[in-house]
């Protein structure tokens, strides 16, 4: 489906972006892994993780090259970009899939901890993307036919919203808003962008929750449910689908449908506080409050991570 593309996957080394690098490879691509290899929290960093993706592709008979760039720092995502244009002479597919946990209610939260998941995810997002759209504007006012692609990566948490992760929620709600925004922005290049917000079994989601044990048969958290995702929005015949967010758990793929229009409060010559409030308390006899994540999943089609719930 992919012959002759190539692909960057941003935090390949492991659990979902390792699966997304594997599955394009099988569809043909040629994959750059990067993979900063710190711990989940952002610290340290190891070349292995993304060496040994790279290895495992090539020894599947496909093409990869390994990179160990931080996708938070502008010039590394530059470097990373031209890394696979001299790899292999031209750049197709984006993935944005790197990132971090440091989860703590905001009561508690340091300025660290919003600072670190904020970059890693917001400007780790932006950085490649940046990059990448430079390359595509260029062959597309060169006169090519470009048929480029970002595939983002928000979360559950973000579009929804979840308790102990005001940092990683907003980042991802941020990287949500900004796939919007570089879709239409990029239309004109021929480059589609759109996101997942997914669900999977990996040391992200091993060490915040308690998964409990992988039963018999098919595993709808098996990271690779994800990776499907990605391989047909990379098809050429997916050049007219943009700017969609899509929850994935297991086999449920939804194409999710945030911030539309809702409550409409209308005074045809403004509102006095008075008035409004008087309107508020009567459309809301009961309040009003997010209904949380796990029930966000669950309207979505998905379940709660706890796959026995
Ligand atoms: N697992 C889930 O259920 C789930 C749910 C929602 C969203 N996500 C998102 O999916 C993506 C992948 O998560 P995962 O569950 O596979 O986690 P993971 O920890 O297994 O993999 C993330 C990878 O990103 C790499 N990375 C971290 N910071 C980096 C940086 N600055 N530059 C380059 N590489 C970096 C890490 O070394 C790691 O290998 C993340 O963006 C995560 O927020 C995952």
């Amino acid at each position: 489906m992919l012959e002759g593309k190539v692909a960057i996957v941003t935090g390949a080394g492991r659990g979902i972006g390792r699966e997304h690098a594997l599955a394009l490879a099988e569809a043909g691509a040629k994959v750059v892994v990067n993979d900063l290899g710190g711990s989940l929290s952002g610290e340290g960093s190891d070349a292995a993780p993304a060496e040994a993706v790279a290895n495992e592709i090539r020894e599947g008979g496909g093409e990869a090259s390994a990179n160990y760039e931080n996708v938070a720092d502008f010039a590394g995502a530059e470097r990373l970009v031209r890394q696979a244009i001299d790899d292999f002479g031209r750049l197709d597919i984006l993935v944005n899939n790197a990132g971090i946990l440091r989860d703590r209610m905001l009561v508690n939260m340091t300025e660290d901890e919003w600072d670190a998941v904020v970059a890693v995810h917001l400007k780790g997002h932006f950085a490649p993307t940046r990059h990448a759209a430079a390359h595509w504007r260029e062959r597309a006012k060169a006169g090519e036919n470009v048929r480029g692609r970002v595939i983002n990566t928000s979360s559950p948490s973000g579009v929804f919203g979840n308790v102990g992760q005001a940092n990683y929620g907003a980042a991802k709600a941020g990287i949500a808003g900004f796939t919007l925004i570089a879709a239409q922005e990029l239309q004109r290049y021929g480059v589609t962008v759109n996101c997942l917000a997914p669900n999977a079994r990996t040391r992200m989601t091993e060490e915040t929750f308690d998964l409990g044990a992988r039963g018999q048969g098919w595993d709808p958290l098996d990271p690779e449910n994800v990776s499907s995702v990605v391989v047909a929005l990379c098809a050429d015949e997916a050049q007219k689908i943009t700017g969609q967010v899509f929850h994935v758990w297991g086999g449920a793929v939804n194409a999710l449908r945030g911030w539309s229009s809702g409550e409409l409060f209308e005074a045809p010559e403004g509102w006095d506080a008075d008035a409004l409030l008087d309107a508020l308390l009567e459309r809301f006899p009961e309040g009003v409050a997010p209904p949380g994540m796990v029930a966000g999943m669950q309207a979505a089609g998905g379940r709660s991570l706890r796959a026995t719930q």
